[in-house]
């Protein structure tokens, strides 16, 4: 757990082991005024190691400061691009690349000389607050099961310091919400990291449940019996072949007003997919436990949300289920009755997801109207194989609903890139024994698109829109600020969402 302090006198360095400046190409020492009496030279040695402070440039200057040895730490986040501006998520990479370089010298205290978030197109509140929730997810490391854990070195204090800090109001509490979202990322990452015969339906449902109790949400819990009986076939038809029963969670944040809007989210959480009887190669299902990333941002996000207090109601659903091959299970060919009476045909047992969605999409349509749905889903391999690693795929027919995850997605980090939903396509799942087939037809192909269009079925006219994440939620390389592993994808991006609800637009 790192903590996070300020230091607001300025011109006064504060104790620490290293000294991090983020500097911009061609601007290099407006920032760097504080410690050119500890070493005069800087300009000299700049130009000696080629620092221009192009993006992820790193230089390490070690100096002794009154018989102490101190690093200062410059990181590049390059050039300044339209109107002057330099991409957040380039503030994020070069905040990402400062605490790792603090890692490798084993300073453990770090002062960061915060720049003005004016050269990021930000506020200062909004740049202080992406810098608490990236150095968290930086420090993040699962080692649960290392017998020998090593620690040594990691962050545990960052000052924040320097002269765009004196005049922010509240920082006090910008640190703190900065902590509960940068906190709930990284459980969402712990939990998708767990192996999954740990991480099991009943095992997250139980998280979901403390997390409720804690924080005073109101949660549902249905467990297999109740699924199957409420005809939620959809869920039931998933589950069928694993000894370990499914769930469905739903948890509620409301808040006074009765005129405020209702927004749902909606997340995949099949604990572990095989893909059923049409099981998949090894190599595929070797990350498969990651399938649940969509319903552990929600919950997470829910957990950060009752302390965030946003000012509209937020409603929480995350069907659970494990996809396994068994005597039970279902069997290509087998047609199943959702909760809202469709029905649809199974071709492939390992296209799983938009079943289970389906009952999670019409349980929240029938029984809380929400002004709006937002579903995250590990879906398709084809939204990985269109998109790689770096957006997600945004499928929606909402524009209003899409302008603001798109907004959201820009603060936070956590990025979207919108695909067709064009009705064009929805033939592709079309059936001549049920209401719909769960797999697209090979000659529409677009796999992530005819998976969207089945889960269009499920949400009447609310505006809706579809994440798939499938991409983005595991082992995303080259980002400073994450690991091989959990990315946490969607927290971020559903925190931005719901307290941004309320302004503007
Ligand atoms: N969980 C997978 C999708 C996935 C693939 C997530 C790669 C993360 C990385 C999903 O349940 C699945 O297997 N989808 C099938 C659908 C197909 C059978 C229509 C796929 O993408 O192959
Ligand atoms: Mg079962
Ligand atoms: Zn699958």
């Amino acid at each position: 757990m790192i903590r996070c302090t300020v230091q607001k006198e300025i011109g006064k360095m504060p104790q620490a082991q290293a000294y991090g400046f983020i500097v911009s190409e061609g601007d290099l020492l407006t920032q760097t005024e504080p410690i050119l009496e500890w070493y005069p030279h800087l300009e000299d040695l700049m130009r000696v190691r080629s620092f221009t402070g192009k993006k992820q440039q790193v230089l390490i200057v070690p100096v002794t400061v009154n018989d102490q040895q101190k690093e200062l730490i410059f990181v590049g986040a390059g050039k300044p691009k339209d109107r002057g501006i330099i991409d957040i998520e380039l503030y994020r990479r070069a905040i990402g690349t400062l605490v790792r370089q603090a890692h490798t010298v084993y300073a453990s205290v770090v002062a960061l000389i915060v720049p003005n978030g004016t050269l990021f197109g930000v506020s200062q509140a909004e740049l202080i607050k992406q810098t608490i929730i990236t150095t968290h997810m930086t420090s993040f490391m699962f080692d649960k099961f290392l017998t020998e854990r090593d620690r040594s070195g990691e962050l545990i204090e960052l000052i924040l310091c320097g002269e765009h800090i004196g005049s922010v109001h509240e920082i006090d509490a910008i640190i703190k919400n900065a902590e509960i979202i940068g906190t709930a990322v990284n459980k969402a990452r712990w939990w998708v990291d767990m192996p999954p015969t740990h991480m099991t339906p009943p095992v997250l449902a139980e998280k979901a449940e403390k997390i409720a109790q804690k924080h005073n949400l109101k949660i549902t819990i249905f467990g297999e019996q109740e699924i199957v009986d409420m005809g939620m076939g959809g869920i039931a038809a998933v589950s069928r072949g694993s000894d370990v029963d499914c769930r469905l969670v739903i948890m509620e944040y409301r808040v006074a007003d009765k005129n405020a809007p209702t927004v749902a989210f909606v997340g995949k959480g099949i604990t572990f997919d095989s893909g059923g009887l049409s099981l998949k190669p090894a190599r595929s299902m070797e990350t498969m436990k990651d399938d649940m990333s969509g319903a552990a941002a929600v919950i997470a996000s829910m957990e950060a949300l009752a302390q965030l207090k946003p000012a509209i109601n937020i409603i929480g659903l995350a069907p659970l289920s494990e996809n396994l091959p068994s005597g039970k299970a279902t069997k290509p060919g087998d047609i199943i009755r959702f909760y809202n009476g469709k029905t649809a045909e199974v071709k492939n047992t390992d296209a799983e997801g938009r079943l289970i969605l389906a009952d999670a999409l019409s349980y929240a349509v029938k029984h809380y109207k929400p002004d709006a749905i937002i579903d995250l889903a590990t879906l398709t391999g084809a939204c990985a194989h269109a998109l790689g690693p770096f957006h997600c795929g945004m499928m929606s027919e909402h524009d209003e609903l899409v302008a603001r995850v798109q907004e959201a997605s820009h603060y936070s980090g956590d990025r979207v890139w919108r695909l067709p939903l064009h009705d064009d396509y929805k033939t592709a799942i079309k059936s001549s024994l049920a209401d719909i087939c769960n797999i697209g037809n090979e000659k529409i192909m677009a796999g992530a698109i005819t998976a969207a269009h089945f889960l269009q079925h499920f949400v009447d006219d609310i505006p809706w829109v579809h994440l798939d994440i499938a991409g983005t939620a595991f082992d995303v390389p080259d980002i400073s600020y994450l690991r091989s592993g959990a990315t946490g994808f969607g927290v971020r991006l559903l925190i931005d969402l719901a307290m941004n609800w309320q302004k503007s637009k």
